[in-house]
């Protein structure tokens, strides 16, 4: 089957998987109002058609946090990659490098970040979540800058795990064995590739940033018990002070949908934020991250880089996101989709495909450069 755009990879991944992961990366938490408003707000931005312009050569190269792009584009932070395709975050990493972009990498992936960086000619972006260990915390960030990692990306959305009812279905969520679940054998069985490529030869299927703290097995089980007690409710700017303490590179705050959260950013002194609402997975009824986005940027008064995810997936969203002030965007189920798919290869086409994308909404807006839109570009927004 000939893949054109997200939904061709949407479908071919959906038949792939097993239902159970499936699920997990199309879900979102409660009735998924959020996740669809996500896709539908990106509707509502209209764009000016401009005429008449050369815009025989658009620029879509860009520089943020201090790294040249050949987009305006980075992979967001997608959990246990590597159980979508044969180790897929080495998989990933690799595409995003040839596409000219890097990959913010989960700490929930299951290659752990050396095995990542090893497969990279460059070093990438990492996400953080906040652990109450300290300790761990510490061994942690040493990790990341022995593997040269300059820029983290501290998620603030998550001080605890969503309500997402696919998951509790037929899906992730629960403390038996995963292969002990009802008719999950045959959901595997079913999906022969998958078992043969990931479920065989993706070995082992842990999360391997945080296997040394779980010496016992750090499995997909053992690692939401792991989770329940470590996750750290508690956070607040005195804990960014202390990473900050500990923390040399960059630091960005993934999760802010709110101009007073976004103020305080400012004030704190953090290099940028994802206006983000983790794709829809976890505060469902809140607003689409394009719909938060204008008052966001009033707030933030450009100092400090606007990052945008949340329901992009065409090169014409990245466009309407920069139109309504993003600096870039994050691609998640869109390239989780694309590995699971077409591995590498799969990754690598669907960050073709947006390009081109991007630059003929550019061309036919009359815009030159990504970096410098016209101000009056976007007519309408959500
Ligand atoms: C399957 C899946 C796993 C995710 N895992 C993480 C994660 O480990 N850390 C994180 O900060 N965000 C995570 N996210 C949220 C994404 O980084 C991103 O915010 C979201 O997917 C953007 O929305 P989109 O999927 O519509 O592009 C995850 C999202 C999905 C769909």
């Amino acid at each position: 089957m000939k893949i054109v755009n997200y939904a061709g990879f949407r479908e071919s991944a959906k038949a792939r998987l097993p239902h159970f992961l499936f699920e997990y990366i199309d879900g979102g938490s409660y009735d998924e109002h959020t996740l669809r408003r996500n896709v539908s707000d990106f509707k509502k931005v209209t764009l000016r058609q401009k005429v008449l312009r050369d815009v025989s050569n658009p620029n879509t190269s860009t520089t943020l946090f201090g790294r040249d792009m050949a987009l305006p584009i980075a992979l967001a932070p997608i959990g246990i990659a590597g159980f979508y395709r044969r180790r897929g975050e080495t998989q990933a990493v690799r595409a995003a490098e040839a596409a000219g972009i890097p990959i913010v990498l989960s700490t929930m992936s299951c290659c752990p970040v050396e095995e990542v960086r090893k497969a990279s000619q460059r070093s990438f972006w990492m996400q953080l979540y906040m652990i109450r260990d300290r300790g761990f915390m510490t061994d942690f960030l040493k990790r990341m800058e022995t593997a040269g990692i300059d820029t983290l990306f501290l998620t603030v959305d998550l001080a605890i795990n969503g309500i997402r009812y696919r998951d509790r279905i037929g899906g992730l969520a629960g403390s038996q064995s995963l292969l002990k679940r009802p008719g999950r054998l045959f959901d595997i069985l079913f999906h022969p590739a998958w078992a043969w490529d990931v479920g065989i030869n993706g070995r082992p299927l842990i999360i391997g940033n945080v296997a040394p703290a779980m010496p016992n097995g750090a499995g997909l089980v053992q690692f939401q018990a792991w989770v329940a007690r470590n996750f750290d409710p508690s956070v607040t700017y005195k804990d960014i002070a202390w990473l900050r303490q500990h923390w040399k590179g960059k630091l960005v705050l993934k999760g802010i949908t709110d101009p007073g959260d976004a103020a305080m950013a400012v004030q704190e002194g953090m290099d940028g934020i994802v206006v983000s609402n983790h794709g829809g997975r976890q505060l469902d009824g809140s607003l689409s991250s394009i719909a938060a986005l204008p008052a966001v940027r009033d707030a933030v008064q450009g100092k400090m880089t606007i990052l945008l995810d949340g329901g992009i997936r065409s090169g014409l969203d990245v466009l309407r996101a920069m139109a309504l002030g993003a600096d870039g965007v994050l691609l998640g189920r869109a390239w989780a989709y694309a590995l699971a798919a077409r591995g590498e290869a799969g990754v690598k086409s669907m960050l073709d495909i947006i390009k081109e994308e991007l630059e003929v909404a550019m061309a036919l807006t009359g815009q030159n450069d990504v970096r410098k839109l016209d101000s009056d570009l976007a007519l309408t927004q959500p």
